[in-house]
């Protein structure tokens, strides 16, 4: 830009993306009366295809679920694993995952994980290879991270409420779901976006306020949480914050 002062920042339009992000708020019962039409699917899918990704790999797959019966037996898996989980007493707080087979928008998430080999990694087996590949995979989940959360965004601007959902479980209920969905062995189903007009009016959760997590030039040690604070607040705090309104966290 030649002109220095010619640059104008548009904060109509940055408030109108605030609003959306804002409000972007979890839902985890829908209104099965309401469909999504397959018109939003797309523009919801649209906003998922713009996103940025490592090497511009794109390594993204989005499956639009539409029959009743396969969400179903996708919800029944996820309650079999919550089943799972609280019988192994890992004591997380666990929502109905029976919401699930009535969400009108229901997209299942997929990652290509061999694009790992698209991200500085030596392929030769080493101990440094290792570690490079575990920065691989974390830049390979980012992406994806980043697809998906612009289609929550869509979802959100177009005035849906979303559910993200990642409690998938190991590996043998990938399997189990790959064969309903006719995903190929090779990719990894990692999260389901589900969204539609709430079941119940959806609530503001907790968020740190902007100091605690802006920190400028040099790590603000406030913020720093030691491995016991992180047990505490996962004691004592961790499930007022997934349920409640922020109003009422003490
Ligand atoms: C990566 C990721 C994984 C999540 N996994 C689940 C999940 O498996 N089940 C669930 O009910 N919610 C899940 N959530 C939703 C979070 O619980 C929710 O975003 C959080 O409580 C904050 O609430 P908010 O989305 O209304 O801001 C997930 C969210 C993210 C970003």
């Amino acid at each position: 830009m030649d002109d220095v002062t010619a640059f104008k920042p548009n904060l109509a339009r940055y408030h109108a993306l605030m609003d959306v992000v804002r409000n972007r708020l979890t839902t985890r019962a829908f209104r099965q009366d309401i469909p999504v039409p397959r018109e939003h699917i797309e523009m919801v899918l649209e906003a998922a295809r713009h996103a940025p990704s490592g090497a511009n790999a794109q390594p993204w797959h989005y499956i639009v679920v539409t029959d009743p019966a396969v969400k179903k037996q996708i919800a029944d898996y996820f309650v079999a694993e919550a089943t799972k989980r609280a019988k192994m007493k890992m004591k997380f707080p666990t929502p109905n995952y029976r919401g699930l087979e009535n969400a009108p928008g229901f997209v299942v998430v997929a990652a290509d994980f061999r694009f790992l080999r698209a991200f500085p990694v030596l392929l030769d087996g080493s101990e440094l290879d290792k570690l490079y590949q575990a920065n691989a995979e974390r830049i390979l989940l980012q992406s994806v991270a980043a697809s998906t959360m612009s289609a929550h965004l869509a979802a959100a601007a177009l005035g849906y409420q979303v559910w993200w959902v990642t409690a998938i479980g190991q590996d043998d209920a990938q399997a189990s779901l790959r064969p309903l969905l006719g995903v190929p062995d090779d990719l990894a189903i990692i999260d389901i976006m589900l969204f539609g007009v709430p079941a119940k009016p959806p609530y503001k959760r907790w968020k740190k306020t902007l100091p605690q997590i802006m920190n400028w030039d040099r790590f603000d040690m406030a913020n720093y949480m030691t491995v016991e604070d992180i047990d505490a607040w996962v004691r004592e705090t961790r499930h007022k914050v997934m349920y409640r309104d922020e109003t009422k966290v003490d």
